[in-house]
C-alpha cells in the first residue's frame, strides 16, 4: 500500500527519553518547559521574533481573526482546505471567495480590488503547497482599503521568500503542526506576527483570556500546546532539513519520470521562493483524466489525494459565487504520495500507473 503521505516518526527511543522526563517533572500541558523550548528552537530555527504554539492550525485561524478583531466581510480564497473558510464563519464573519491565480493557484490579487465593500475589514488567503501568495501585491491593496492580512501558512514550513520565511508575511500568518504536514507534533500549530501587542493578545487568547491565575485580559479560548506535542516537534525539528532533502529528491524523480507526459502541468512557484516539497499536485487537462488515473492507482493500492477538492465556494455553506479557475482546477488537480522514506521504486511504480492511465480514452 502506498497512501498519500506517512508521517515521520522519530526514533522511538528518543521520543521516550523526552517522556521519562515529564513523567519525572508530572507536568505535562499548560505552558510547560517543553513548550517554551520548542517555541524558543522555532523562533531562532525560523528566524521569526513572535510566534506561539497552539494545539492546532484551525484554532490558530480562529485566534488570528479574534485577535484582530475582524468583523463583516474577509475576502479569502475558494482554493484552500475547508479549515480556512470554516475560521471565517466559526467567528461569524462572511467569507467572500475570490478567484485565484492560474498558475501559482493562490488568490488572485487583480480581483481583489472588485470584491472590496463597505463591510470588509481583512484578506485571509492560503499559500498553497507551500507556495507563497503575492504578498506584495496583497499587501498594497490592503494599505490602501486600510485592510488585515492573515495569511493560511499550513502548508509553509520551511518555505523561504525574498530570503524570509513565509510565515513572516501579513499581520498574523499561521501554520499547522499535524501529523501529515513536513514539521509535526502529531496535533499543533503555531501563530505569528511581527506585532508585540498582537503577540500578547495571542497568547492570552490561547489560554481562557488569563492574566495571572485570577484576573482575564478578555475572553479566550482553550488552544494551549501540551508538553507531549512539544516533545514530537522537538524530536523532528532537527530532522527537518533531511525530511525536505528527501521530498526533495522525490518531487524531482516524478519530475523526471513524467516530463515527456504533455497532459500534466504543474503549479508554477513563485519566482523568489525557496520551496518546501510540501507536496507533489499534478493538474491534468480534465476531471476524466484525473479520475481514470485515481481508478488506476487504487487499483494498485495507491492512494493519492484529490487535495484541494472541491473548490469552497461549491460548499454551500456561503453566498453562491462563481469561481471558475478554482473550479476547474480543484476538479483536476491531484496530490500524488509523497513523504521522506518513499522510495524510488513506489515513485517509478506510480508514475509508470499514470503515463498507461493516461492511455484509457
Ligand atoms: C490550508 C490549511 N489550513 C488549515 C488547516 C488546518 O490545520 P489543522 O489540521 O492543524 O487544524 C489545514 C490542515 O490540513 C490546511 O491544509
Amino acid at each position: 500500500m502506498i497512501p498519500v503521505t506517512k508521517t515521520y516518526l522519530p526514533p522511538l527511543k528518543e521520543y521516550q527519553a523526552y517522556l521519562k522526563k515529564i513523567w519525572e517533572k508530572g507536568w505535562i500541558t499548560n505552558h510547560g518547559v517543553y513548550v517554551n523550548e520548542l517555541e524558543e528552537k522555532l523562533k531562532s530555527h525560523l528566524n521569526i521574533k513572535y510566534l506561539r504554539c497552539l494545539s492546532n492550525g484551525t484554532l490558530a485561524l480562529q485566534i488570528a481573526i479574534k485577535s484582530l478583531e475582524l468583523k463583516g466581510e474577509i475576502i479569502t480564497t475558494p482554493f484552500s482546505y475547508v479549515a480556512t473558510t470554516d475560521a471565517i464563519l466559526w467567528e461569524n464573519c462572511t467569507p467572500v471567495y475570490v478567484d485565484i491565480d492560474p498558475e501559482t493557484l493562490t488568490i488572485d490579487p487583480k480581483k481583489i480590488e472588485a470584491a472590496i465593500t463597505k463591510k470588509t475589514t481583512a484578506i485571509l488567503a492560503t499559500h498553497v503547497y507551500g507556495n507563497p501568495c503575492d504578498v506584495e501585491a496583497i499587501a498594497k491593496i490592503a494599505k490602501k482599503y486600510k485592510l488585515k492580512v492573515i495569511y493560511d501558512a499550513a502548508h509553509s514550513f520551511g518555505s523561504e521568500y525574498k530570503g524570509k520565511s513565509v510565515f513572516s508575511y501579513g499581520d498574523i500568518s499561521i501554520t499547522s503542526f499535524h501529523a501529515t504536514k513536513l514539521f509535526h507534533t502529531v496535533e499543533g500549530g503555531a501563530i505569528f506576527t511581527n506585532s508585540k501587542q498582537l503577540d500578547h493578545k495571542n497568547s492570552y487568547l490561547r489560554n481562557f483570556g488569563h492574566n495571572g491565575p485570577e484576573k482575564f485580559f478578555g475572553i479566550g479560548t482553550n488552544a494551549k500546546m501540551s508538553e507531549v506535542n512539544a516533545a514530537m516537534g522537538l524530536c523532528n525539528l532537527p530532522k527537518v532539513e533531511t525530511i525536505m532533502k528527501a521530498r526533495e529528491q522525490a518531487s524531482k524523480r516524478y519530475m523526471k519520470n513524467l516530463l515527456s507526459i504533455k497532459d500534466i502541468n504543474y503549479p508554477k512557484i513563485r519566482k523568489g521562493t525557496i520551496y518546501n516539497y510540501a507536496y507533489f499536485p499534478v493538474i491534468f487537462n480534465s476531471e476524466k483524466e484525473l479520475l481514470n488515473v485515481i481508478k488506476t492507482l487504487y487499483a494498485n493500492n495507491i492512494f493519492p489525494r484529490r487535495y484541494f477538492y472541491p473548490s469552497l465556494n461549491t460548499l454551500g455553506f456561503s453566498k453562491s459565487q462563481k469561481m471558475p479557475v478554482s473550479e476547474s482546477v480543484s476538479k483536476r488537480v491531484l496530490c500524488l504520495p509523497l513523504f521522506s522514506g518513499i522510495t524510488n521504486k513506489e515513485i517509478d511504480l506510480v508514475s509508470k500507473l499514470i503515463i498507461e492511465a493516461l492511455k484509457i480514452k
